[in-house]
């Protein structure tokens, strides 16, 4: 039986890991959030005092790590070591210094390598900002998902009220774009659409109809 591997690229609060998320539900799929590994390493080289610039002391800690996924109750759950990180990583503090930690090219090495691995033999979602462009450049399907930034500042700022996190809709905003900007600007593995990929405007579309699109797409050519 052939395995079906899905990329699903775009910036900061494009839509990306909620779709993923529930695509991987609807087919059953593994869902892989490889923004959640850059992440973990970001949170643990905050408790290790490792500064983000320390390209080498962030590489030993990584090669400490072991980043996983487990699935509870529909919920994806992030583990580094045997300890569950899921919000721990998503905090303003390590949603902010990601990006620089990601723009390291042993970094990213390490973790596609690891990604790659991860998807080896399983039907699987992927998404991240490089994943059409350089993780799996074979994927069977390519999707970059984008939004005007004003939009996607909204749903930031929804998303943590909802979680119970406190949010300035102007900070977000800014934030947003300073983390495109790197994302796009970084010499390794910047932020594009790959050139075979399907690019879908969200701006106007809610979650729900994002995913009716992409099963559109997956169901006309399998
Ligand atoms: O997707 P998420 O917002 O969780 O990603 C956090 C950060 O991790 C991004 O801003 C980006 O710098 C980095 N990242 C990356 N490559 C990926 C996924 C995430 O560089 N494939």
């Amino acid at each position: 039986k052939k395995i079906v591997t899905v990329a699903i690229d775009g910036p900061a609060s494009s839509g990306k890991s909620t779709v993923s998320r529930c695509l991987a539900r609807d087919l059953n799929y593994i869902h892989i959030d490889t923004g959640a590994m850059y992440r973990g390493l970001t949170l643990a080289a905050i408790e290790n005092q490792v500064p983000f610039d320390d390209e080498k002391e962030l590489f030993d800690l990584l090669s400490k790590l072991n980043v996983s996924f487990e699935h509870h109750e529909g919920r994806q759950h992030v583990y580094i070591n045997q300890r569950d990180v899921t919000k721990d990583i998503r905090t303003r503090e390590v949603t902010n210094h990601a990006s620089e930690v990601a723009a390291h090219s042993s970094i990213r090495k390490e973790l596609v390598n690891r990604q790659r691995l991860l998807a080896e033999n399983n039907n699987v979602i992927m998404d991240g900002r490089d994943i059409g462009t350089v993780v799996l450049p074979q994927a069977d399907f390519k999707f970059f998902l984008d939004a005007n930034v004003e939009e996607r500042a909204h749903r930031r700022h929804k998303e943590n009220l909802e979680r119970g996190i406190e949010s300035s809709f102007e900070e977000i905003k800014k934030e947003l774009e300073e983390r495109d900007f790197k994302d796009k600007n970084r010499e390794v593995a910047p932020l594009k659409a790959a050139e075979d990929a399907i690019i879908i405007d969200t701006t106007e579309m809610d979650i729900h109809q994002v995913i009716l699109k992409i099963k559109e797409y997956l169901s006309e050519e399998s």
